[in-house]
């Protein structure tokens, strides 16, 4: 008589307060017959200590001990032949456990499948096995959570970032995004530090350790001891969507219509001089001098790209001196902080085409 196989549960426990465990990984480890987890070569397992509570006597548990991980290795594969032995081994062990009909709970911290080691065992297993992945708590959930700070908002994007990248890609990355959140701290600190300051965002940065475990931190990033940082720990960007745009430093581009020729095509404004702020000749030329506006057509009606929101008093005219300062609109489109649409001022118009429309 054939065994039916044992089922497969990916259990994802939360960043590490037992609290944040669901029912459902609750449910899961108590369905089970065997409860592995990955552990350090020193035998502890983060994802064990949270699941504690809940393991009984009767629970058959596999222990995963990584092989070697900052020491060197004999291995005629280096380091990642070494990982990937152990991987094969770990889920022939599990598969075994499996075959004989066993349900097995593979205990992950936060979400088994955001950088979580159980992933591994899945890839080797989940198309043999019935396989059921409880979702967890993640570190960027649970880091957020206690910065007490919006993460992401609108249409902000947020970048989740390996801190082991190296020092101009997480600059990059970091440089390109609006929120963030780097993983993977501890001995990539101080590039994680320098990358976040050549994009101009470490005094946005938080940083969180160990949130939800004992020993809990979070400080400003500047003010940590880069020596004091381990593993588990993360650096945050959080939200800026309620931070005001940066200031920058523009010039003002003044354009002012002439007309095409004389007295008459001259609005009222222009031909006032004590309301003409930028004119200094009576004597129209005879180009619009803007090659890219179209030709006059009227000089009563005029047409321009102004917003609603653009005053309609003369000296906004097409034929007026007009002061326009770097657009919102064309900051916005070179900017980073593109999508604050929300956040600007009402537009005021881009450019000013001298008594006619432009050709678009
Ligand atoms: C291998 S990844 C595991 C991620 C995990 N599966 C999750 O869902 O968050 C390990 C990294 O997650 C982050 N991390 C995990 N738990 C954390 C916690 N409680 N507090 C801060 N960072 C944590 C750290 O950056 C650590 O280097």
């Amino acid at each position: 008589m054939s065994t039916v196989p044992g089922k497969l549960y990916g259990v994802g426990l939360g960043p590490g307060d037992p609290n944040l465990m669901t029912v459902a990984a609750v449910k899961a480890i108590a369905s089970a017959d065997v409860v592995a987890y990955h552990s350090a070569r020193h035998g502890r397992s983060i994802a064990r200590s949270i699941a504690a509570e809940h393991l009984r006597e009767d629970h058959i548990e596999e222990r995963l001990v990584y092989p070697l991980t900052v020491e060197t290795t004999d291995h005629p594969g280096g380091y990642r032949g070494a990982l990937d032995d152990f991987y094969e081994e770990a889920a022939a062990r599990l598969a075994a456990h499996l075959d004989a009909g066993r349900t097995v709970a593979v205990l992950a911290e936060g979400d088994p499948l955001f950088y979580g080691s159980y992933q591994h065992m899945h890839k080797r297993l989940a198309d043999r096995y019935d396989t059921t992945v409880i979702p967890g708590v993640t570190s960027v959930s649970a880091a957020a959570a206690r910065l007490g700070e919006p993460l992401c908002e609108a249409e902000e994007v947020l970048t989740i970032i390996p801190g082991t990248l190296p020092e101009d890609e997480l600059t990059a990355r970091l440089a390109g995004t609006d929120s963030a959140v780097v993983m993977k701290l501890g001995r990539t600190f101080p590039t994680v530090r320098r990358a976040l300051e050549r994009a101009g965002r470490l005094d946005d940065a938080r940083y969180v350790e160990r949130a939800f475990m004992a020993g809990e931190r979070t400080e400003k990033l500047t003010d940590v001891d880069p020596s004091t940082v381990p593993y588990f720990s993360v650096a945050v960007l959080p939200s800026r969507i309620d931070q005001q745009p940066p200031v920058r430093e523009t010039g003002e581009v003044t354009v002012v219509g002439t007309g095409p020729a004389g007295a008459p095509w001259l609005t009222p404004s222009r031909a006032a001089p004590s309301s003409t702020p930028t004119s200094s000749s009576a004597t129209p030329p005879t180009s619009t001098g803007s090659p890219s506006c179209a030709p006059a057509r009227s000089a009563t009606a005029p047409t321009t790209r102004s917003s609603p929101s653009a005053p309609s008093s003369p000296s906004t005219w097409p034929g007026a001196a007009t002061g326009s300062r770097s657009s919102p609109a064309a900051t916005r489109a070179s900017s980073p902080w593109r999508r604050r649409s929300s956040k600007w001022p009402a537009n005021r118009s881009t450019r000013t085409c001298p008594y006619g429309s432009s050709p678009g």
